[in-house]
Parts: structure tokens; sequence; C-alpha cells
């Protein structure tokens, strides 16, 4: 059995908890929440130990894994205590919102020559994945645009999006990271970023100085040109599609439904069940096939399809797509 600490028990903090409680390789040891009544939840539901202070399970010889699913601005301490005990480390995205950050976590991290997969599960979605080994095959032959659509059924709580570092930051970095996952090595070069609030939630979003829509135009060193379709709201449910298109064909991988059952009748034709609700319903798979990675991981050393510097060059896209906005042109890379 490989022993975990989860550190954090929010919104994405249980959910992890609930699988890892669920997974045959995984024994959820304890979970540490900087709000102990969170944590002491994880007591009867997931028969861990709830802990009020983390270092016990640093310093446990027992614990194999430091599960970090704490608020963003707390990931990069974590990490380096981890490192430094020589645990294998799971880090939800994003790993910080300082680009500088990063730089001086990595080369102090370096020594204990640490194990870290990063939480971005949608390269564990079964048709995500299922595309990107179609380009690696050339199915489309070669790769000419990246289109994905990403629109949230509605903002987070304002609480949450004090800490999250923006729509580029904090949302986008999911599309970041899968258009690199798809163009392999081929990084991008250009990236022009623009936003608008046109509707009531744009109140809640200036005060965090963030932004209800965001389109994001990426191209890469071969000319791969993505696009980047995002909203904080849908009221149809989570969007999610991508569409991979080249010379030789084109894919979609599509949204989830609650069902693919279709109703035709005098009301209409062809109807279907909506789209499930949001990222704990829509990538519920991928969560969860995410962690047989972090077993490999863990035992055979074996990497994880994202990794540290996968964090850190999916914050590089973020910056520079900040960047964009704010000197309205586009960035080079
Ligand atoms: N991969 C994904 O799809 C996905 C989805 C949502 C959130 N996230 C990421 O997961 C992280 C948590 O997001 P969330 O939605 O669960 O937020 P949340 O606000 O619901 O939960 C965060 C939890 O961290 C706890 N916390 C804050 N500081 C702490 C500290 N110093 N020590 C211990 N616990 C502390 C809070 O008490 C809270 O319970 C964020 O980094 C977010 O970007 C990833």
């Amino acid at each position: 059995m490989i022993n975990v600490a989860l550190f954090g028990f929010g919104r994405i903090g249980q959910m992890h908890g609930e699988n890892i409680f669920k997974h045959p390789k995984f024994k959820l040891k304890y979970v540490y929440d900087r709000d102990p009544r969170l944590s002491k939840k994880s007591e009867s539901n997931l028969k861990a130990k709830s802990i009020k202070d983390y270092n016990i399970a640093l310093k446990d010889k027992n614990i194999d894994v430091i599960f970090i699913a704490s608020s963003t601005p707390t990931h990069i301490n974590f990490i380096r205590e981890a490192a430094a005990h020589k645990k294998t480390i799971f880090c939800e995205k994003p790993l910080d919102l300082d680009l500088n950050k990063i730089v001086s976590c990595k080369k102090y991290i370096k020594k204990f020559s640490p194990r870290i997969q990063i939480g971005f599960n949608r390269r564990y979605d079964p048709g995500h994945y299922y595309l990107k080994k179609s380009i690696d095959q050339k199915k489309i032959g070669q790769l000419q645009k990246i289109i994905i659509t990403c629109r949230d059924p509605a903002p987070p709580p304002l609480a949450y999006l004090k800490t999250a570092g923006g729509i580029f930051k904090d949302m986008i970095i999911h599309d970041f990271d899968l258009i690199r996952f798809y163009l392999k090595n081929d990084p991008i070069k250009e990236v022009f970023a623009t936003t608008s609030d046109l509707s009531e939630y744009a109140t809640l979003f200036k005060k965090v100085n963030d932004y209800e829509l965001a389109t994001v135009v990426l191209k890469s060193k071969k000319g791969v040109l993505c696009t980047i379709n995002n909203a904080r709201h849908s009221s149809y449910g989570h969007d999610q599609r991508v569409e991979v298109f080249g010379t030789k064909g084109m894919l979609i991988s599509n949204n989830k439904r609650e069902s693919e059952v279709e109703l035709s009748n005098s009301q209409g034709t062809n109807t279907k069940k909506k789209l499930l609700n949001f990222f704990i319903e829509r990538y519920q798979e991928a969560y969860y096939l995410q962690l047989h990675d972090l077993a490999d991981l863990a035992t055979k050393k074996k990497q994880p399809r994202a990794n540290f510097d996968d964090g850190h060059q999916a914050l590089v896209l973020a910056v520079a797509a900040a960047k964009s906005l704010k000197l309205k042109k586009i960035i080079k890379i």
C-alpha cells in the first residue's frame, strides 16, 4: 500500500480524498486542512486521521505521497517541504502564480531528485487522450489547428477567485497545458489574448481584476494555430470540446452528457440530456485515472503525463497571455 497525506480538503481535495480512498493501491492516512472542521470530515467518511500540524505527515517515515490540493498560494512551500522530506508529490494546478518562485523552487528541490506529478487532469480524459495518441500516430496527417472551447457553468465563489490568480493562470492554464501536450516538441512562439465582460457577472470579476470571457490565439514554432475560447459561465452546463485539424482529417473530443440517449417527439427531434454540470462530474474518470500514474511514480519512479516542468511551462504561457492583454499586442515567447 502507498500511504498518502492529503493537504487541502476543499472542493477538489474532498473529491481527491474519495478517489484515493477508493483506489486499491493507496491508503489515505492523513488529511490536513487549515480549517480543521473540514479535515475532520475525512475521519468518518474516508477513515483518515485529521491532523492539525502538517509536519506530522512530513515526519512520518511511512508516508510515501504528499498530495497537495490546497489553495494555489500554498503549493510551492508544500512542494519544497515535501521534496526535502523525500516524499513523492502530487500537486494541483497551477504550481504558483509567480514564475520566479517556480524557478527558485526548481533550483532548491533539484538536489532531492523529487518525483512530482501536476494535476493536469485533462491529459487523462479518455477523449482528449485519444486525440493525443491519434496526433502522434499521424491519423489526421500533419497537425495544423487546435481549437479548445472551455466554458464553466458558473463562476467560482468570490473567496476562491481572490487567491486563484485570474482566468489565464487559474482556468485557461488547463488549455495551455493541453495544447503543449498535443504539440509535443513544437513549442508555442506567439500568444495573443483578449477579454470581455458583458453580463451581470462583470461586477464580480471587476472586484478581483478578473474577466468573464477570454479568447487566446497561439502559434507554434512549426506554425500550428491554436484558439482557446473560454467563458466563466454557461447556462447549459460544463462546455468542454477539443478539436484538432490536420491535412488528412479532423478529430473532436466532445462534451459529456448524463446520457447519450436521444428523444424525438412532437416537441423536437434528437433531443439529448444536458451536459454534465462541472469539472468534478465531467472529468471524474480523468481524476481517477491520473492516480494510476501517481502509483507508478511512487513505486517505479515512472514519469507521469504531467510533471513539474509542464506546470512551469503552462504558467509561462499564462503570464504571456496576461501580458498580451495588458499591452494589447502579440507576445513572443
Ligand atoms: N485540476 C482541476 O480540475 C482543479 C479544479 C479545481 C481546483 N483546482 C486547484 O485545486 C486547488 C484547490 O482548489 P479548490 O477549488 O478545492 O479550492 P477551495 O477553496 O475549495 O479549497 C482549498 C482548501 O485549501 C485549504 N487551505 C488554504 N490554505 C491552506 C494551508 N496553508 N494549509 C492547508 N490547507 C489550506 C482551505 O481551507 C480550503 O479548504 C487550487 O490550486 C485550484 O487551482 C484544480
